[in-house]
């Protein structure tokens, strides 16, 4: 401030400590020039005091102002603040909390906030508390409190340690939030109530149907040994391939609503893989030969054989994935190669890769065809048959044995597919 004073009043100043000192004013008698010039310095003195009133009031004001606005802050945050003594009592509270709890802040004053939790959560609450005390505690808690009329609701409440053993507590209302979870959980356990009920409709149907179509099958096989024309017998090999495809399609929905029923187990046995794959190759090459196509298969000379597993299950994955490999490929070849992944005394995790030089599929498409029911376009139906299911169906049986299942592919180039699983080793 003293910066800011004019020289005059400076001058006055000292002038008049001057004359102070030396006797006082009252000692000496002024001339009239000498009064004229020290009520006007008087009143130069006089302005800059006002001035600088002007300016204290404006920082008061200013002061206040910020007051105001902190309070503001703190009454109408959308969180309630409470300040808790050592001991628990409430010291402060701004205007949320007063309105979460239904009552005014003077009713809130200098009670116990226990006073406020549901008698089952207080455990919860010192526990919390216990550990805010420690200092080892960053996250909140989620209790039920009490509001002036009796009611409830759910609160997050995070406690931070202030000066002089106080704490500053913060309330947030999620008893929406605690809704929607408790809602999303009890619509989870129907959803999932409804999908095994339906898993359950859908195997007792497949098996209702199943056994009269093998009861069609069988009579056709009958009349397939009676001395028919040629008509009649081609008609009976038509009824006969659609029976069949409907078993082969009745068997995957079982196999599948069984799998979502989670009522597949695994049904281990020693077998040799070299053996399984000559068996399965022979059975397939019959398909691809029709086709014109070239099937090679390669063993890596690390890969154990002689395995513990679920071989039938195997070969269907294979089978599906090989079967895919010639229904989509019109010239060049499918080859299935078989390596190690890892191995360890009693385990090994093996690969096995089915690469084909047909069709290919659609980047965009490449992951949804694992999903059930399934297919790459609309017209695949039409043009390939199937249903959708196979490859849903190795899948599961891949993961189900410890592995995995993943496609590579190009459009009109070929696709690579593959899966591992891991086997039991048989004993030396
Ligand atoms: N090797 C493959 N080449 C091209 N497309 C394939 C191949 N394997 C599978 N697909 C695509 O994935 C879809 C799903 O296969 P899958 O589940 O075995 O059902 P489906 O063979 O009954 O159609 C097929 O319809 C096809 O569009
Ligand atoms: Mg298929």
């Amino acid at each position: 401030m003293t910066s800011r004073q004019p020289e005059s009043t400076l001058t006055l100043r000292q002038r008049a400590e001057e004359k102070f000192k030396t006797g006082g004013v009252t000692s000496k008698v002024l001339s009239a020039e000498e009064i004229d010039q020290l009520v006007h310095e008087l009143q130069v003195h006089q302005i800059e005091l006002e001035i600088q009133n002007e300016e204290l009031r404006h920082i008061q004001h200013d002061l206040e102002t910020v007051k105001n606005r902190y309070f503001d802050l703190y009454d109408l945050a959308p969180v309630a603040y409470l300040t808790l003594s050592g001991l628990g009592l409430i010291m402060e509270a701004n205007i949320t909390a007063a309105t979460l709890f239904r009552t005014t802040r003077k009713e809130l004053l200098n009670k116990p906030v226990t006073n406020f939790i549901l008698p089952e959560d207080q455990g919860s609450y010192y526990l919390y508390r216990k550990q805010v005390i420690e200092g080892n505690e960053s996250h909140g808690c989620e209790l039920r409190m009490v509001r002036a009329d009796g009611s409830s609701f759910w609160a997050y409440k995070h406690a931070m340690s202030v000066q002089d053993g106080e704490y500053l507590v913060t309330l947030t209302d999620i008893t929406r939030i605690k809704q929607t979870e408790e809602e999303l959980r009890r619509a989870k356990i129907e959803a999932e109530a409804a999908t095994v009920a339906k898993s359950h409709f859908l195997a007792n149907m497949s098996h209702e149907i199943r056994t009269p179509m093998n009861a069609i099958i069988g009579v056709i096989q009958l009349l397939e040994m009676a001395d028919l024309p040629q008509e009649q017998r081609e008609d009976l090999a038509m009824a006969k391939k659609a029976g069949l495809d409907l078993v082969r399609l009745i068997n995957d929905i079982l196999e599948l609503s069984k799998i979502e029923a989670h009522k597949v187990e695994l049904e281990i046995s020693r077998f040799n893989l070299k053996n399984e794959i000559a068996d399965i190759i022979k059975l397939l090459s019959l398909q691809a030969r029709e086709k014109g196509l070239e099937l090679t298969c390669s063993i890596a000379p690390d890969v154990p054989t002689a395995l513990k597993g679920d071989a039938g299950r195997l070969r269907q994955i294979i089978i599906n994935l090989v079967g895919n490999a010639i229904k989509f490929t019109h010239a060049g070849s499918v080859e299935l190669q078989i390596r190690k992944d890892a191995e360890n005394a009693d385990t090994a995790t093996i690969r096995f890769i089915v690469r084909d030089s047909g069709i290919g599929i659609a980047a965009d498409k490449q992951r949804l065809i694992f999903e059930p029911f399934t297919q790459a376009d609309s017209s695949t139906i039409r043009k390939y048959g199937g249903t959708g299911l196979g490859l849903t169906i190795s899948k599961r049986f891949a993961e189900l044995m410890g592995g995995h299942t993943g496609v590579e592919s190009t459009e009109g180039k070929g696709s690579t597919f593959w899966f591992t699983v891991m086997m039991e080793k048989q004993p030396g």
